[in-house]
């Protein structure tokens, strides 16, 4: 096959893979998200109840921590409004790739840190540590997700 060949097919390829992933890979990005949301709801409503549930705690601290690591690798490039007008996806995102891989590190690290404090129990600790995890969504969603309201 000539090079002109190939490269044709790849140009005609090209958008088709694009338009198929795109779908699958929103849907897998909001999942991942509101299920980091229930277990940050479920959470922040034990505590409120003023008898934290710690099984139910530390069920949620798994959640969390299963959930976080997959964050940055559900943002490949081409994934943001231009593949879907409902896209909260800032381009910071593909614009500063450490800085928010560096976002994503404090939410590992935290949701590691809230799993840890849960299997102790010293719900103290535990309440700081998921404080902790709550600072770290809102430290990326300010620099990387559309502003809400
Ligand atoms: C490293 C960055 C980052 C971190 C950390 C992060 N988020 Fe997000 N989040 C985003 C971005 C970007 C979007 C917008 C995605 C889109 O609309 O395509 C988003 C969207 C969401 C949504 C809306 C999902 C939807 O599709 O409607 C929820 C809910 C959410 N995040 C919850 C959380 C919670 C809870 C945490 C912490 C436990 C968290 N996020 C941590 C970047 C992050």
């Amino acid at each position: 096959m000539t090079l002109a060949k190939s490269a044709l097919i790849v140009a005609l390829l090209a958008p088709a893979v694009a338009l198929a992933a795109s779908p699958a890979i929103y849907k897998a990005r909001h999942d991942n998200f509101e299920a980091m949301g229930r277990a940050m709801k479920g959470t922040a409503d034990s505590f409120k109840s003023g008898s934290p549930d710690i099984a139910l705690i530390r069920a949620n601290a798994a959640v969390l921590a299963a959930a976080a690591p997959k964050v940055t690798k559900m943002f490949p490039k081409g994934t943001g409004v231009e593949g879907n007008p409902k896209s909260e996806a800032l381009p910071a995102i593909w614009q500063k790739p450490a800085e928010f891989a560096a976002a994503n590190k404090r939410l590992v690290d935290a949701t590691v840190a809230f799993k840890a404090a849960a299997a102790g129990g010293d719900m103290a600790a535990v309440q700081a540590a998921f404080g902790a995890v709550g600072g770290s969504c809102k430290n990326c969603h300010e620099t990387f997700r559309k502003p809400r309201g």
